[in-house]
């Protein structure tokens, strides 16, 4: 057995079950890159200080370097019995350049490390994540540009209620991502603090330059209380937050296509490469990947649980089971990563059935609220103008024909007030073109607002 790094005060070692147990490098690995570029910054700032000598200093960088080549090049033997990312990184380091590589962890504790190779590396994500948000906001761009006259229902309570023009609902989920990479920036404020310096939770006695370090590493500031940099995860829930929100948001927009790809509304078509079929019933084409976003949402729900539930009892200040908040954290970057990419590309190849949109929005008398808000301006008060409309719908409805396919005279049964303008009204392009002010359907608004998106987008 060889000896733990911190096994000095042990008298037995730990079984191989302990030791799988309590190992992260399984996962922790992945913080590889960001531990060197921490401990370069460490080391930089120990011999500035005057705690290591000019000697240690360039032994240190030459042997990191080489350890951050033999990692990308797979040569790295990463050991279970070093336990985690750190204690693998320190030990070679060791081997390769000796005592030197011994006093890299002056001043400085493993529970510092981690906290600053997490926040290190979720800044990167979050960077990378909102890039993506981008492209999939691109992609709903063009698509809802190419919509700004394509008329199909809106719905409430899933039953038609008033038209609306394709484009106009596409930019609803531009505004839910625009939201979402807000929450993403702004959390990104609070990850990117340095915890170097806290040490194992009290600081260290050294004559050790944060800012320096903070610096260095693009940090806007240091962590203000040594106690609170080792231990709250929180700015990792938050992220899982953010990101639980996001895939919330395209689990409704899959859930969306998946509805308008089943044959009983047919409004759009998915490129077959987002699609399987089944091994039994030879006309299916399933829409797979929307079925699986709305599926990977429960996941990623699931972490920001997980969590949240790892913190709630924690005493200050670090305790081991902070370990535990790496998984959840790699699992909904990877996971949310995917889906973006994945939707940016489903979204260009999205074709859309204008005719079967509009023919659902011609059922389900669409235009009666454009009735009655065309009795209520001449004149008659809107909750009798609504009751006169509802008596037109049992009309029409006993009849089998829509509100605009009756006659004049029919349609003057239930009020005087109508004359023949009101054909005009009743039309799906009448009801859309007079929503016409800022968030509304009309396809002018809904073609500036597809304008101010590009300018915020190229903006950002
Ligand atoms: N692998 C550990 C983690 O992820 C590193 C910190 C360990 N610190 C300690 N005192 N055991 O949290």
């Amino acid at each position: 057995k060889s000896k733990n790094t911190w096994s000095g005060r042990f008298n037995e070692p730990v079984s191989e079950l302990v030791q799988r147990y309590t190992a992260s490098v399984g996962f922790d690995w992945r913080l590889a890159d960001y531990d060197i570029r921490g401990s370069l910054a460490h080391a930089r700032m120990l011999e500035a200080t005057g705690i290591i000598d000019a000697d240690d200093l360039t032994a240190i960088e030459l042997g990191l370097s080489q350890i951050r080549e033999e990692i990308h090049s797979g040569d790295f033997v990463w050991r279970l019995e070093l336990e985690d990312v750190h204690l693998n990184i320190e030990r070679r380091l060791t081997v390769l350049i000796g005592d030197a590589g011994k006093r890299l962890h002056t001043a400085r504790s493993r529970n510092d490390q981690v906290a600053t190779d997490v926040r290190l590396y979720l800044r990167d994500a979050i960077d990378n994540l909102i890039n993506l948000i981008h492209a999939m906001q691109l992609a709903l761009l063009d698509l809802a540009e190419k919509n700004l006259d394509t008329v199909m229902p809106g719905f409430t309570h899933l039953q038609v209620a008033q038209p609306v023009v394709f484009g106009h609902h596409l930019m609803a989920y531009f505004e839910m991502l625009k939201r979402d990479v807000e929450r993403l920036s702004d959390c990104r404020k609070r990850v990117n603090k340095l915890p170097l310096g806290a040490a194992a939770l009290a600081g260290t006695s050294y004559p050790v330059n944060r800012e320096a370090v903070a610096r260095e590493l693009g940090f806007d500031g240091v962590c203000e209380n040594s106690l609170d940099a080792v231990s709250d995860r929180d700015f990792v829930i938050e992220f899982c937050a953010a990101a639980a929100l996001i895939m919330t948001h395209l689990s409704r927009l899959s859930e969306e296509l998946i509805l308008w790809m089943s044959p009983s509304f047919g409004f759009i078509d998915l490129a077959d490469r987002f699609c399987t079929g089944s091994s039994i019933m030879p006309q299916k084409k399933n829409p797979d990947v929307p079925e699986l976003v709305r599926g990977k949402t429960g996941r990623v729900n699931g972490h920001l649980v997980a969590l949240l539930t790892l913190m709630k009892a924690q005493p200050l200040a670090y305790n081991k089971d902070n370990q535990e908040d790496k998984e959840p954290m790699f699992d909904t970057v990877d996971t949310l990563t995917d889906t973006l990419r994945i939707y940016a590309d489903m979204l260009t190849g999205i074709r859309v059935n204008q005719d079967a949109m509009r023919a659902a929005a011609m059922h389900g008398y669409a235009t009666a609220t454009d009735l009655a808000d065309y009795l209520t301006k001449k004149g008659m008060p809107f909750r009798e103008a609504h009751e006169a409309v509802a008596q037109a719908v049992r009309f029409a409805e006993k009849n089998n024909r829509d509100l605009s396919a009756l006659s004049l005279p029919e349609l003057q049964q239930f009020s005087s007030l109508i004359a023949d303008d009101i054909f005009a009204v009743l039309t799906l392009e009448g009801s859309i073109s007079s929503r016409n002010h800022i968030g509304g359907t009309a396809p002018a608004q809904v073609n500036a607002a597809i304008g101010r998106a590009r300018e915020w987008l190229s903006s950002s």
